[in-house]
């Protein structure tokens, strides 16, 4: 269990592609955990290899709705639907962004024992299942950002 460092917005390894994972090994499995205490440590409900620093296809993602899930080579199968709403990035601090999603995705991917399985996600999830794949094509959610980029107000979270 560790802590990794989060790489932010500028570091060029955010915008690489990310390579397919092949087997599971003990330092895969070690940075699947060291990715998930990362992500919470930072509160965040998702979080790519990439963000820190490892150029793999591995996602992981807790959404707060009692489950963890790991998406390794993952790929969205089916979009639909859409949403508009704020949107941030561990790898982008202190910011947020209106961004359109779509409102349902469906994502194959292998867990960590390396067995495919099928992910239905609606609303935040199908909304951190696009963003967090998208940094796996090393492209950021600031692109997609309708109007400007804006500082998160510092109570949010308590509020929410
Ligand atoms: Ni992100």
């Amino acid at each position: 269990m560790a802590i990794r460092q989060i790489r932010t917005i500028g570091d060029e390894i955010l915008t690489k592609k990310c390579k397919p994972v092949k087997e599971m090994t003990p330092r895969t499995r070690e940075l699947i955990e060291d990715m998930y205490d990362t992500m919470y440590q930072a509160n965040g409900v998702g979080l790519a290899a990439s963000q820190v620093g490892i150029l793999k296809r591995i996602v992981v993602i807790d959404v707060e709705d009692g489950n963890r899930y790991t998406l390794i080579n993952p790929e969205i199968l089916e979009t639909s639907g859409s949403q508009t709403g704020y949107e941030g990035c561990l790898s982008v601090p202190g910011k947020t962004g209106i961004v359109t999603r779509p409102m349902y995705a469906k994502v194959r991917a292998y867990n960590e024992d390396m067995e495919p399985y099928e992910l239905e996600g609606e609303g935040l999830l199908a909304r951190a299942i696009c963003h967090e794949c998208a940094h796996l094509e090393g492209q950021l959610y600031v692109e997609l950002v309708e109007g400007e980029l804006m500082d998160t107000v510092p109570d949010e979270e308590e509020e929410e």
